[in-house]
Order: C-alpha cells, then structure tokens, then sequence
C-alpha cells in the first residue's frame, strides 16, 4: 500500500507539472480523486487492512489526496486569472466605435456670422423668446391693427404676449439698457404661424443688427454688409441692394446676392431673376428711437436682420429648410 501510495505521489507531481489548461486539470483530477480516481480506489481498500494498517495507511492517503486536491485548487486559480486576462487584453476583438458629436450646421453658420461682426467691433446680445407685443411691435413703429402686422403670422401666448416672430425686438431691450455708441447683434430663434414647406418653418434662425451714434450713414451700413457677405460666402461675391419697406426702418432696403446655382442667369431657385435675397436692413426710424427714449435729433442708426437658415441654406446649395430640423446623421454628417 504504502509503495502504491508513493507512486502515485511522484505521478501526481510530475503530471501537475506539466499539465497546461483548465480542461487538462479537470481531467487529471478526476484520475486521481474523482469518484473512480487511483487515490479514491486506495481509500476503498483499506477495509481490507488491519486496525494499525488503516491508521498509518489512512493517515498517508489523507496527506496525498489534500496534497493532491491542494495542488489542483492552486493550479486552477493560476489558470482561471490567465484566462481572465487574456480576455481583458484580447487585441483581436474589434474596437468600438465611438459617435463624436458635431455643432449642427445652424450653431456653425451663426458661429460664423458672429466672428465677422465681432472681429467689426459689435458685442452680442440675446433676449427672450417670449416677447411682449410692445417690443415686438409697437416700439418697432408696427401700430395696433397696422396692416404691416400681418407681414408676420403670430403665435400670441396673452393678448399682451407672444412668441417673438422677429429677432428686431432685442433692438429695443439693447437701447432700453444702453446708452449710445451702440453696436450689437442679436442672434436666437423666431416663431411664426406658417405652414411648413420646403422654404418655411413654423421656427428658424435670425441675427438682428443694431448700432447707433451720432454720426452713422447709409454708406457705412452697406459697407458693414457688404463686407460681411464677402467674408462669408466668398470675396468674388456679386451683390445689390433694393428699396425696399420695413416699418422700423426708413429708408428700407433689401440685399441680393448672385444665385447660387446659376451665377445669375436665372434658374428654378431664383425664379429666373438671378438674385436671392439675404437679409433686410436700413436706417433706424426716429419714431424707434422715441419708443426707447433717444433724442432721434441727436443719434442715428441703422438695423439689419438676416434669417439664419436662408444664409446657410444659400451657401451650401440646400432646397428643402425641413432637413435642417430633422436631425438625421446622414444629411448632418456632411458638415
Ligand atoms: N425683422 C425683419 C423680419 O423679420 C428683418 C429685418 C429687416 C430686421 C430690416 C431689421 C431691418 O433690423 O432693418 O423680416
């Protein structure tokens, strides 16, 4: 017994040593203290033995099959932390992807119309979305049931509220707040009651332009704009001007570029015309300066207010303005 004992011992060791995965030592454990194992089967017999024998014999197999089961648990740990960080480092698995997130082209074009007028000296202001009829229309010189009113369909919130449908009512908040010089631009959302089509939404994008002092002239407002328009869509930008009518501004005018897709022989966008209009502007009525409380003998001004969505669907060549709010990665990717 006590030689069957030793052999197995010397076996166990050399076959532990050498044994290389989990599933090898799972096998060799089962040989030896398995339920049908070498050392399993030597307990077994030891009923055939004496009292005395069962003592020494018994206490020897004690010792190898904890040796044996000690040196399994051992092994097993060794194997199961190897196989963990095999997984952890498996350099073949394919990495994952991760989605960056972009400015959505109507922050980046804004962005870009702000950094022009910013580097010309103007500072930035915003105002509420929800406007009070007095700014959003009678300090603009648009009189209660004035037909110009009608220029802009509005979603009233009260009869004395509503949702701006212009960015021009921050005008009057920036010359309530400050004195002159002024020179400012007001960017944010405007709303109005329209259908939705592939020129208009019921929510879009302006920047309002405002400086007053006591020495501003027509002539520095288009070169402000002029500017402006060459910066933006490029120096060989061809350009006019047209009369045009704004209750807030007198005199009006209107500025076109060259179209797009047909540099200015008349197309579909154009309807033939070969212009698009950007923006509207003009000098700022003496009736606007009243409603805030300027001496209008003292300061002029002038005011301009271009639609974000139009500026950026003419510089990229977009017809339908719905995609601007669809949010779909594929068209937002793309810039
Ligand atoms: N508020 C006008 C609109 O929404 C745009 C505009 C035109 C603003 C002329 C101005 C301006 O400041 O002078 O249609």
């Amino acid at each position: 017994m006590l030689e069957k004992i030793t052999k197995i011992k010397e076996e166990v060791e050399q076959i532990l040593n050498k044994v290389e995965n989990l599933n090898e030592l799972e096998q060799i454990k089962a040989k030896f203290i398995g339920k049908k194992g070498e050392i399993t089967i030597l307990f077994k017999e030891l009923k055939n033995f004496d009292k005395e024998q069962i003592k020494v014999f018994g206490q020897k197999l004690n010792e190898l099959k904890d040796f044996t089961e000690n040196k399994v648990t051992e092994l097993r740990e060794k194997f199961q932390q190897k196989q963990e960080s095999n997984i952890s480092f498996d350099f073949t698995l394919p990495g994952r992807n991760y989605i960056i997130g972009s400015k959505h082209l109507i922050i980046q074009t804004l962005d870009d119309i702000k950094s022009i007028f910013k580097k010309l000296g103007f500072s930035v202001y915003e105002g509420p979305e929800i406007e009070s009829d007095f700014n959003n229309f009678e300090a603009l010189n648009f009189p209660p049931d004035h037909p110009a009113r009608d220029m802009q369909d509005t979603f009233f919130v009260s009869d004395k509220f509503l949702l701006r449908t212009h960015t021009s009512p921050v005008q009057i908040r920036v010359m309530q707040e400050n004195e002159p010089p002024i020179r400012a631009i007001m960017p944010g959302k405007v709303f109005r009651n329209e259908a939705i089509s592939a020129r208009s939404y019921c929510l879009f994008h302006q920047l309002e332009g405002l400086a007053v002092d006591t020495d501003i002239t027509f002539a520095e407002l288009k070169g402000t704009l002029v500017h402006f328009a060459k910066e933006f869509y490029g120096s060989s930008l061809k350009y006019r001007f047209r009369p045009s009518f704004f209750p807030f501004t007198e005199p009006s005018a209107e500025m076109d570029i060259t179209c797009y897709l047909c540099g200015g022989k008349g197309c579909r966008v154009c309807k033939g015309s070969g212009w698009l209009e950007i923006l509207g502007c003009g000098m700022v009525d003496p009736n606007v300066f009243k409603s805030v409380n300027y001496d209008s003998e003292k300061y002029v001004g002038y005011a301009f207010g271009m639609g974000i969505e139009r500026i950026a669907l003419l510089k990229y060549g977009i017809t339908d303005i719905r995609i601007l709010f669809d949010n779909d990665f594929r068209f937002l990717n793309q810039f």
